[in-house]
């Protein structure tokens, strides 16, 4: 009850769930590159990650984090706001030091979790919900291709605007995850005056190489669709 009654501990839980799911973000782009070296291995990992009860277990616990860390957000926003009061609007300069992602943390988070809606629209609503819903009987998208990772990849990236908009928003995310590493561990208090450069060098790092992970894959497929004829702009 403490951690959603008091501020610090709204604090604690937004830190938690957001390494959780940079955690999450790490085994998915580590799973996505596999589909460079080996299609059919990714296909094979699609399928073991069908609409099994495993893992809708682990969709229903991975949305329950999204769903937390973006409720906390607008909660402590909100409450920041309340707090400040009048004063908000009487301060407008802002100073130099403060990063410009850790002032627009509200702003980055919708536009991932924007972004995040087209993601699901292009991968989740063809493959896991199409399975789920064939489950129930009902017909919804291609059930034949459901499973089939590589083929909705291809698809999805041939398109120079989609590809775009995933590297406008993993841009966007990139930002959001620098700022929000070191933020999350201060908050949980694992750093400290000697450890926070080190951490955030840590956390750019590690960030950086998440978030070009992902991209590898959009900018190869886009290519591939490209020399191969089946961009869908050509
Ligand atoms: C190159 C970029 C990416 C590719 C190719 C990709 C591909 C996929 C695929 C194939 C699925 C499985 C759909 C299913 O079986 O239902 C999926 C699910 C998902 N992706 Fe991505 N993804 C990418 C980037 C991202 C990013 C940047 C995020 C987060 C900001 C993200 C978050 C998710 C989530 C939350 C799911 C749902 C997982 C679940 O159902 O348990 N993805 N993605």
């Amino acid at each position: 009850m403490w951690l959603i009654c008091s501020s610090i501990g709204r604090k604690l839980l937004m830190s938690v769930t957001g390494v959780f799911l940079i955690l999450f973000l790490t085994f998915h782009c580590v799973m996505n590159l596999v589909v460079i070296f080996s299609p059919e291995g990714y296909d094979a990992i699609c399928k073991f990650l069908g609409a099994n009860w495993y893992a809708l277990a682990g969709t229903a616990v991975l949305a329950g984090g999204f769903l937390l860390h973006i409720l906390l957000a607008f909660l402590l926003y909100w409450q920041n706001l309340k707090a400040r009061g009048k004063a908000a609007y009487a301060v407008t300069a802002k100073p130099k030091e403060v990063e410009w992602a850790s002032q627009n943390m509200l702003a980055l988070g919708i536009t991932v979790a924007a972004f995040l809606l087209l993601h699901f629209w292009n991968f989740w609503a063809k493959m896991q919900l199409v399975e789920i819903l064939h489950g129930f009987g009902m017909e919804f998208g291609d059930v034949s291709k459901a499973a089939d990772g590589v083929y909705h990849i291809r698809n999805t990236f041939a398109c120079p605007v989609t590809a775009a908009l995933y590297l406008v928003g993993l841009g966007a995310l990139w930002f959001h995850l620098t700022h929000g590493f070191w933020s999350a561990l201060q908050t949980i208090g694992i750093s400290n005056q000697v450890w926070f450069k080190r951490w955030r060098c840590i956390g750019n790092t590690y960030v950086t190489l998440v978030i070009l992970g992902f991209a590898v894959v959009v900018v190869t497929f886009f290519v591939q669709s490209l020399c191969n004829g089946t961009c869908c702009a050509l």
